[in-house]
């Protein structure tokens, strides 16, 4: 076999960094995105996969490997944890099944949670169950850290290669690549010509979820109340539905079409914004081993892109600095976006940005000397993440229909400025008639107990008393004696 070589140096066999993420919002990926970009900086073939799309009968291959992974429900795994989770859970493997296995596992989590950090504290210690051997103590971040993610992550990282490289030391005649180098786009644009065939604009049908259409949208709050909470139904028109008590609706928000034309007309791109394009992966870019949504269309327009799949109004990760910092023109720009990206600067990154909760593109506007190559744009702007939503319809009593209860997420930060939710923003802007497409339904941490007749007490602060709703409309549907005393309070 032909030894691979970079740079015209032959890299040893065992140069390679697997790193496994589980995450439900993202955080957890970009974590593990950045120790892909720093493993390729040290000459690793490194490769970053969701964990369930990871082919497990490699596992008893892998050398080195990382693992990063968040924390949801209530101690639970991230949706594309599970199956690979389960899969470790089998009985039937063997006890040495990862004695060749070096590994090290980084954990995101909030302590305000009782199961602070489950996935990671369970997955760490199945993993020396089969032998594997932790190179570095378990990381454990926490949303309460002054710093979030970074407060933990830095420190950690700092440890981790300093170990990697004292086992791994670098071939003879190869450094560190310097974090001045730009690595190439995960994807490419590829703009259509007139002549070219093109793929339907249309996305995969209801192949990926169901298509629902809104029949209500209404304020349940009275108008001087501070909040609005919307009373939403929506008809399922295409595909299967069935849901239980505690289950919870998944929705992938839009962008508002006028704020996304503001958006591509700050950024130069108005003139673009129509033309037709495919997205290809990029052969020389492929170690974040990234692949495009199922439920997105094969050919784009960057208005498209930016109204419904990329979280542009978002408040950036550390991430977004360092990939920015490439793209700006201005020197003294480019020192800054070093610094907010760097340990160091992470003070000054949490002032200017999370504590006023400013979006991508207000950064981008601030570093007007930005000029981002379209190739770039799926590197540097995150996926619009899906939400969920407590269902409060019970399906016995409304079968195909889908009832929520939403607040509206509004709010001043300390610059005054007002801040809207992503996805809520999009929501309340929602007519009958609308449709919206790829909704999803998956099961809640709330269950009923086994016996209708068993007395609950169900708590539920704010917004969240709608979680009940289903309970109790599904226990008069079955005509089991029940009485509801409801308690209400100010939150
Ligand atoms: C299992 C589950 C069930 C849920 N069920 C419901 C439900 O039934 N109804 C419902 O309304 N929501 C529900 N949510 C929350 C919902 O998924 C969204 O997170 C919420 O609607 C906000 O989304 P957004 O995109 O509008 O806001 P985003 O753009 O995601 O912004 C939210 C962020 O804004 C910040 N923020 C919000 N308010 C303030 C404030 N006053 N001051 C400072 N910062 C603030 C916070 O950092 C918050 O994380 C549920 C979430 C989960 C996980
Ligand atoms: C709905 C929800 C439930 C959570 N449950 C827990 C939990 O039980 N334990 C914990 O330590 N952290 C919990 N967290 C915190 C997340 O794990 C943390 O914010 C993490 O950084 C998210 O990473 P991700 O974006 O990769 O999913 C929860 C967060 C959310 C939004």
């Amino acid at each position: 076999m032909e030894q691979p070589t970079e740079n015209g140096v032959e890299l040893p066999l065992d140069r390679n960094l697997t790193i496994l993420y589980g995450s439900q919002t993202g955080c957890a990926q970009d974590v593990a995105e950045r120790i892909g970009r720093e493993a390729r900086r040290r000459h690793f073939r490194a490769k970053v996969i969701a964990m369930n799309d990871y082919d497990k009968a490699r596992l008893i291959h892998e050398k080195l490997a990382v693992f990063v992974c968040s924390t949801t429900g209530q101690g639970d795994e991230p949706d594309n944890m599970k199956k690979f989770w389960k899969f470790l859970l089998r009985k039937n493997l063997p006890p040495d099944l990862l004695s060749q296995m070096d590994y090290a596992v980084f954990g995101l989590g909030d302590s305000s949670y009782t199961k602070f950090n489950y996935p990671a504290k369970k997955l760490h210690k199945r993993l020396s169950q089969f032998g594997a051997r932790s190179i570095v103590p378990r990381g454990d971040a926490d949303d309460q850290h002054y710093l979030g993610v970074d407060g933990t992550l830095d420190p950690w990282l700092e440890n981790l290669w300093t170990t990697i490289m004292d086992h791994y030391p670098l071939p003879p005649g190869l450094s560190i690549i310097s974090a001045d180098t730009l690595f190439p786009p995960s994807f490419r644009l590829r703009f259509l010509c007139n002549g070219d065939e093109r793929p339907p604009m249309e996305s995969g049908g209801c192949e990926d979820g169901f298509t629902v259409q809104v029949v209500r949208n209404e304020r349940m709050t009275a108008d001087d109340h501070f909040q609005d909470v919307r009373h939403i139904e929506l008809e399922v028109v295409e595909g299967e539905v069935s849901y239980n008590p505690g289950d919870v609706a998944i929705l992938q928000p839009h962008n508002l079409p006028s704020d996304v034309s503001d958006f591509l007309q700050t950024i130069g791109w108005s003139d673009l914004a129509d033309d037709p394009f495919v997205i290809d992966p990029n052969q020389q870019g492929d170690f974040l081993n990234r692949t495009l949504p199922a439920h997105w269309p094969r050919v784009l327009t960057l208005r498209r892109l930016f109204e419904d799949h990329l979280d542009v109004f978002s408040v950036p990760r550390r991430s977004f600095f360092e990939i920015l910092a490439f793209f700006t023109q201005d020197q003294r720009q480019t020192e800054k976006l070093r610094e907010f990206a760097s340990a160091a600067g992470q003070d000054d990154m949490y002032a200017y940005c999370q504590r006023v909760r400013r979006t991508l593109a207000e950064v981008l506007f601030d570093f007007s000397s930005a000029k981002v190559p379209l190739d770039y744009v799926l590197d540097l702007i995150p996926e619009l993440r899906a939400r969920q939503f407590s269902i409060a319809s019970a399906a016995q009593s409304h079968p195909s229909q889908i009832h929520l209860c939403v607040a509206i997420i509004k709010y001043k930060t300390k610059i005054r400025k007002i801040r809207r939710g992503v996805c809520t923003k999009w929501m309340a802007t929602l007519k009958p008639g609308d449709e919206i497409h790829h909704v999803k339904i998956t099961r809640g941490t709330m269950r009923a107990p086994g016996s209708p007749t068993t007395p609950l007490i169900m708590i539920g602060p704010g917004v969240h008393i709608n979680i009940y709703s289903p309970f109790t409309l599904s226990k008069e549907k079955r005509n089991h004696s029940s009485r509801l005393i409801p308690i209400t309070c100010d939150t």
